[in-house]
């Protein structure tokens, strides 16, 4: 996602965090938020020493094959990113540093998971090689579904977060239910759909939004409510 989505989905999760995990992380943060700290994973993505982390944000795999079986990325993979992440916010000997960079990157690298071509294909990288035309802008797929749709909504990120954040109880289970790996393929499942969405060269625009901006905004909430899920499960 954009900036939008990732700071509606940090803004989501932050109304589930239990007691625990909310004091944990404002600990490790100081004076920063989930909010603010959303977009920190695109930030450093100019300087080169960061540069190595630059496959973390998505996992190609080949239509058909489970994550298991697909050739993994030898730089890392969204999949790989989330676990390390994990493991260094849940190790007794990680000092406060590295638990806040690695939260960082795990509040952006959540929101990533819930953008359907962020688990795309590699021949045509997630849709980025999938040209077609946003009103009469050329540009492509994966933009369109990162940023175009979201910022053509009109709302702000606070306005996404409570106009399609609240669920019950009951929702949150649903929706937080499964692991890591069921998380993927569905999102593959939904990157399939969002491919025979359009045709390359295709001019998208309201009618494309408008057929979409359901999925777009269960995506936004999933992702909210999956990240506050995982942060109540390392911090408590
Ligand atoms: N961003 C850059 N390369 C990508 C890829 N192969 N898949 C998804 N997102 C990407
Ligand atoms: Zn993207
Ligand atoms: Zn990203």
């Amino acid at each position: 996602w954009g900036q939008k989505g990732h700071r509606a989905t940090a803004a989501i999760a932050t109304n589930y965090l239990s007691g625990k995990a909310k004091k944990a992380i404002k600990e490790i943060l100081e004076d920063e938020t989930l909010v603010t700290v959303s977009t920190y994973a695109d930030e450093i993505k100019s300087y080169k020493e960061y540069r190595k982390y630059s496959s973390w944000h998505y996992v190609n795999i080949e239509p058909r094959l489970s994550y298991a079986d697909a050739d993994k990325n030898e730089y890392g993979d969204l999949v790989m990113a989330i676990r390390t992440c994990e493991d260094v916010l849940t190790s007794d000997t990680s000092s406060r540093e590295e638990k806040a960079f690695h939260l960082k990157l795990l509040v952006h690298f959540i929101g990533d998971l819930h953008q359907p071509l962020h688990l795309g294909h590699a021949a045509d990288k997630g849709g980025n090689d999938f040209q077609v035309r946003w009103f009469k802008d050329g540009t492509n797929l994966h933009s369109v579904w990162d940023t175009k749709m979201i910022e053509g909504y009109g709302m702000s990120y606070s306005e996404l977060s409570t106009n399609f954040g609240k669920v019950t109880k009951k929702e949150f289970k649903m929706f937080t239910s499964g692991d890591l790996l069921s998380w993927v393929s569905e999102g593959q499942k939904l990157a399939d759909e969002v491919y025979s969405s359009a045709e390359i060269g295709e001019e998208l625009g309201y009618r494309y939004s408008a057929d979409y901006m359901s999925l777009v905004t269960q995506q936004l909430q999933k992702g909210g409510l999956r990240l506050a899920a995982v942060l109540n499960e390392i911090f408590d």
